[in-house]
């Protein structure tokens, strides 16, 4: 699909179909909608008075103008209230329209900029919503699908054209649409990864993504695997590796515009690519599900590839610890003691608890950067989806100004995020007999105990932790934007984060 930006009114396009907008509860559409309304000959404000067309959100109406004027469809996507409107309605609303386009059959439509009229957005920012919402609106999992009926076989959108009324905004409708563009791509990348079955997607084949990434955008890249794990001292990684066949690999990405040796941004994914519990392991039911265990991996991989193709002017590295966690002869037992990068002891409790171990050399790594922060994402724990429930990710951070920044980001992305607690009381949970730490803290606080292991091998910088267990995967669709399946959770997130540090 291609999106394309120009002057002009829509009402004027040639085209077989033209999209417009109306917030609930308004009677009389101004701006672009209005404009068509008058060249209908009121039949929008018409049906608008019938209570036909009420303007809720993602609500979609068809008209057909016979002639009225030069498009053979118009369709009007709610907004919802005004006082609700912010960027995601706008991704939404945009999704809706884009879905139903192609559920007409129609491959090629003009659209306003939603939001940037009367919605009060930045016109940019408004531009880099609908392109994402249009594109991500589109995607489908099908790469394994060879009977034809089981593949999504509507029509796919060839262009949409943003049109707009104002010379100046032009140019930053361009920009921020050519952004949202950019940055839908790697969501589907990221979904995509994470939709990966795990015989496709092991650690060797997601540093041969990488790389083929890091090539094409310019970015460094780096692929470590056991013998150089192994002379670093990456004893946890190391340790939940050795049951599987499949080698692990430690993955870095380096986006470095000015060549300086600057403190950095990092950015740490988890990266498992099948999670069975291992010894300790896991009830078959809805074990397919743990091929999701990257999805902070990915989530990292889709942020590197927007911050070089946007040129982030930042120093930020990436880094993914990849492995597979299975039962085997040769696979870590509870019981075994770990030594980590930091030189910090560990006692296996779960081998289930896999996700903290490769984190805590990812970290150990990360210090060496002295970075400016480093944040980690992590499908890391069931506890914290039973605490927040499957939309919203954990937010752990030992530094209150980066929480903050987090937080401002997931305000614009609507990726959402909730502080939670880093007590030092519960570091008790996690005390050991024999070794530093142990790697289960109990039944309750799980999320927490699981983010207070890590805070250990984070001392030495600002850090913050995602959980994204819940958001990572979602059963059923929420947004329009979104289908079920893989999210691409926190890609937007983080890339919202480093273009608005400052
Ligand atoms: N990858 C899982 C966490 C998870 C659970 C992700 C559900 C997505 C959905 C993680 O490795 C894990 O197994 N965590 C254990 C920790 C426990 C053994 C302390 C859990 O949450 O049960
Ligand atoms: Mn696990
Ligand atoms: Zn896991």
């Amino acid at each position: 699909m291609n999106l394309e930006v120009k002057r002009g009114a829509i009402q004027d396009e040639q085209t077989e179909l033209i999209v417009v907008n109306l917030f609930e509860g308004v009677a009389e559409p101004g701006g672009a909608t209005g404009a068509v309304d008058k060249a209908l000959g009121g039949q929008i404000r018409e049906l608008i008075a019938a209570g036909d067309v009420k303007g809720k959100l993602n609500d979609i109406s068809v008209l057909y103008p016979r002639g009225a004027i030069s498009a053979k469809r118009v369709l009007i996507v709610g907004l919802g209230k005004q006082e609700q409107f912010n960027l995601d309605k706008v991704r939404q609303a945009a999704a809706a329209a884009a879905r139903k386009a192609r559920s007409l059959g129609v491959t090629r439509y003009s659209t306003i900029v939603h939001g940037a009229g009367a919605g009060g957005l930045n016109p940019s920012q408004a531009a880099q919503a609908l392109a994402e919402g249009t594109y991500l609106s589109q995607y489908r999992f099908t790469q394994h699908m060879t009977e034809k009926d089981s593949k999504e076989t509507g029509v796919e959108l060839e262009k949409v054209t943003l049109v707009v009324s104002n010379e100046d905004l032009i140019a930053p409708v361009r920009e921020g649409a050519w952004a949202g563009e950019q940055i839908a791509a790697a969501v589907k990348w990221a979904r995509d990864l994470v939709n990966q079955p795990a015989n496709y997607a092991t650690p060797s084949v997601l540093a041969d993504e990488a790389r083929r990434m890091a090539k094409s955008h310019g970015l460094k890249f780096q692929a470590l695997g056991p013998a150089d794990m192994r002379s670093l001292g990456m004893g946890a990684l190391l340790g939940v590796a050795q049951g599987s066949d499949q080698e692990p690999r430690f993955i870095i990405l380096e986006h470095n515009p000015r060549g300086e040796d600057t403190p950095p941004i990092v950015l740490i994914g988890k990266g498992l690519t099948f999670d069975s519990g291992g010894i300790s392991i896991k009830p078959s039911d809805g074990m397919e599900k743990m091929k999701d265990d990257m999805g902070g991996g990915a989530a990292v991989f889709g942020a590197m590839q927007v911050i070089a193709a946007l040129k982030v002017p930042r120093r930020v590295i990436g880094l993914v610890p990849a492995t597979e966690n299975l039962p085997s002869g040769s696979a870590y037992k509870p019981g075994d003691v770990l030594k980590a990068l930091t030189g910090k002891t560990i006692e296996v409790i779960s081998t289930d608890a896999e996700g903290r171990l490769i984190l805590s050399d990812a970290l150990g790594y990360a210090q060496r950067y002295q970075p400016l922060a480093a944040i980690d994402l992590a499908t890391l724990t069931g506890a914290c989806v039973v605490a927040l429930g499957i939309q919203a990710a954990g937010l752990f951070c030992n530094d209150d100004s980066l929480a903050a920044r987090i937080e401002a980001a997931s305000k614009v992305t609507d990726e959402k995020v909730w502080r939670m607690p880093l007590w030092e009381e519960y570091t008790k949970l996690i005390k050991s007999d024999v070794a530093d730490m142990k790697n289960t803290g109990g039944r309750w606080g799980g999320a927490i105990t699981a983010a207070l292991f890590l805070s250990k091998f984070a001392e030495k910088m600002p850090w913050a932790h995602l959980d994204i267990a819940g958001p990572a995967l979602i059963d059923e669709e929420e947004v329009p934007y979104q289908p079920r399946g893989a999210t691409g959770y926190g890609v937007r997130l983080l890339v919202q984060m480093v273009r608005d540090w400052t």
